[in-house]
């Protein structure tokens, strides 16, 4: 459905000459798509709260929002999406939400895998995976393995991830390099920085979306986001919809981006 919008879009259409009613006003050009896009999926608690329901039914039904969005980011297509599923503060939680979202992330891995898979999609964790829990962990890098040959979408998962904390880790590793006389620390610039993040090889985020209102990075992505688009909205992640997700993307395409230069409008 999305590359037919996109195709008319190469021919010069607009989403109206469509017959998708849906996204009937959302224009989006096909040569301004983010390379990276990142989300902060926010607000399944507050949304869980105003419909009465405990704070566990909203990160239940933040899961089918991210299954709807996945679909859009593999039609699209586009290159790179990584999401913030849990955070290295997330653990603060109350025991029975930690334990809850563990097992939400467990059994989305479970039944997912094989269509992700077949979606041509490339799994990959980013944070701390391996000070899960063991079963996690190897779900977690199985499903890596699997996917690993797969050349559409990269759907990144951030999970028990900060960071700061993945520049720390990256400091580390190459302080132990320094120490081991492998490098010199004249032979550091920003791209030998990068490659010992979580993210090495992908290309820095363009486009970073906020669901639930509040205008935070809240330790997400910090080094790749430093020349992001950022797109807030107050909806709460489970109302989070396709066609929001095409607006961002289609306002993405508008900004004016100069990396510290000058526009290329003037
Ligand atoms: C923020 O809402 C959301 C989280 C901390 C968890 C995100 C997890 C999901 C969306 C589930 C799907 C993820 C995967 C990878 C299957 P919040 O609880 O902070 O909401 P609040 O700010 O309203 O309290």
């Amino acid at each position: 459905m999305f590359k037919k919008i996109l195709n008319n879009f190469q021919k010069g259409n607009t989403a109206k000459d469509t017959n998708d009613n849906k996204f009937a006003d959302i224009k989006i050009d096909a040569s301004r798509l983010p390379r990276h896009t990142a989300i902060i999926m926010d607000g399944n608690g507050r949304w869980a709260e105003s419909h009465g329901l405990i704070r566990t039914a909203g990160h239940t039904q933040g899961v089918r929002t991210l299954k709807e969005i996945l679909k859009i980011a593999i039609d699209l297509p586009l290159p790179v999406l990584t999401v913030f599923a849990f955070s290295t503060e997330n653990w603060k939680r109350p025991h029975a939400e930690v334990d809850f979202l563990m097992h939400l992330f467990s059994d989305y891995l479970a039944e997912e895998i094989n269509e992700i898979d077949e979606k041509n999609v490339k799994l990959h964790f980013l944070g701390r995976i391996d000070e899960l829990s063991p079963a996690l962990r190897n779900q977690a890098r199985d499903a890596e393995k699997q996917t690993m040959n797969n050349t559409g979408l990269i759907f990144n998962v951030a999970m028990n991830y900060g960071g700061q904390d993945e520049i720390t880790r990256a400091v580390q590793k190459i302080a132990a390099k320094i120490e081991s006389g492998e490098i010199k620390s004249t032979e550091i610039d920003s791209s030998y920085i990068e490659n010992n993040l979580d993210t090495a090889g992908l290309p820095p985020v363009d486009l970073l979306i906020r669901t639930s209102g509040d205008f935070r990075i809240s330790n997400f992505l910090l080094w790749q986001a430093a020349y992001a688009e950022f797109w807030f909205t107050d909806v709460n992640w489970p109302e989070f919809t396709p066609e929001v997700f095409m607006k961002a993307i289609s306002d993405y395409g508008k900004r004016d981006r100069r990396f510290g230069g000058l526009t290329d409008k003037k």
